[in-house]
């Protein structure tokens, strides 16, 4: 093992595929915001990836811009963080291509979240789909990134990129690429879909009220948590009393991550109340925190050009540190560069 220090960098980044949800926020965009501060941060809008899935090209431009929206109204700062969209970074996929020589059929075919999408339609998806790890490893590496904060469903993608960093420095004999940490801290790395606490809440799923969009205003966000599922019991005085309540459980943890609390402190308060009391106290919560930023929004959309223009120049910044990665990873492979 080397002991080849790298300097701290987050990387991490969010699919322009069918609008931002909660999960997005709580679980990536507000600690991606609160990273800034911390430490050299890029965040990117990966619409290579969007692409492993259909998506109508008169869609996809603007879904880049709204991702890109969402994190701007929550604060992240173009001045402290890069951020860009990955289809202006060429090297993404050309190191991407690299990695797909670098992992393994096995190693790929272990990726739940592949298993997940493809279902009982293996045949028919798309090769980059499959492929997706690969290009997340590249996106990672390409920065030489340290930290990627992410939600509990990017763990094995995270710890992929750690095997492929391995194998390519053990095979060209090389300590190039960091061992990359995931970062899945706090209540909501795992926020789950409010009509079923057993599945997670995602832009995909079928009804619109199984989960709060970063768009939804201020009725649509207190009629989705007034509808949300739960169980007749009021709420326990420890946390322990919510083993096997996942709706219970997940109203919680959203309180605890918007009101940057802990579950613990949340049962503190809450202890014996009822859903008449809870739920309009986490409505409350959630109007408060999430409209002024589906506004901020809605103000930044009005005007794409400013926005087009922060992902131009973030591109600009991005390929700046990208570009001589690449270019010494073709280097350690051999290929001739003139
Ligand atoms: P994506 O676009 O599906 O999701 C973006 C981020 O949001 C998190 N997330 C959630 N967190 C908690 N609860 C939920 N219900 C929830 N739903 C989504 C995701 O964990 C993620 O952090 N493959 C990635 C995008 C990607 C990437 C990268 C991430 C491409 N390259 C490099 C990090 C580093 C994805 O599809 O995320």
């Amino acid at each position: 093992m080397s002991d080849k220090k790298f300097t701290p960098r987050v990387f991490s980044g969010i699919k322009p595929s069918g609008g931002l949800q909660l999960g997005n926020y709580l679980g990536a965009i507000k600690r991606f915001v609160q990273m800034q501060d911390e430490m050299e941060t890029v965040y990117c809008v990966v619409d290579l990836h969007a692409i492993t899935v259909w998506q109508d090209p008169k869609e996809l431009a603007n879904g880049t811009r709204e991702v890109a929206a969402g994190y701007l109204a929550a604060g992240l700062d173009p001045t402290k963080s890069i951020l860009f969209n990955q289809s202006q970074v060429a090297a993404h996929a050309e190191l991407g291509w690299i990695f797909n020589c670098v992992a393994r059929m096995g190693w790929m075919n272990r990726m739940t979240q592949f298993k997940d999408k493809a279902g009982a339609n293996a045949e028919k998806v798309s090769l980059g789909l499959y492929a997706y790890p690969s290009l997340m490893a590249a996106d990672i590496l390409l920065y030489h990134a340290t930290h990627v904060p992410v939600g509990e469903d990017q763990k094995q993608h995270v710890e992929l990129t750690r095997d492929i960093a391995a194998k390519f420095n053990h095979d060209f004999k090389t300590d190039f690429f960091p061992m990359t940490e995931p970062i899945i801290d706090g209540p909501a790395t795992r926020v789950m879909n409010l009509r079923d606490g057993t599945k997670k809440m995602s832009k995909s799923g079928e009804s619109d009220m199984e989960r709060v969009n970063m768009t939804d205003d201020a009725d649509t966000i207190v009629k989705k948590f007034k509808k949300a599922k739960t169980d007749p019991e009021p709420l326990p005085d420890t946390l322990e009393g919510l083993k096997d309540r996942p709706e219970a459980r997940n109203l919680v943890d959203i309180y605890a991550a918007l009101n940057d609390s802990t579950p613990d402190a949340v049962i503190g308060e809450y202890a014996g109340a009822g859903w008449g009391r809870f739920k309009p106290a986490l409505a409350d919560l959630a109007v408060s925190k999430l409209a002024p930023i589906a506004d901020e929004m809605a103000r930044l959309m009005d005007d794409p050009t400013e926005i087009d223009k922060v992902l131009k120049n973030g591109a600009d910044r991005a390929r700046a540190i990208a570009d001589p990665v690449l270019a010494q990873t073709y280097d350690i492979v051999g290929f001739l560069r003139s």
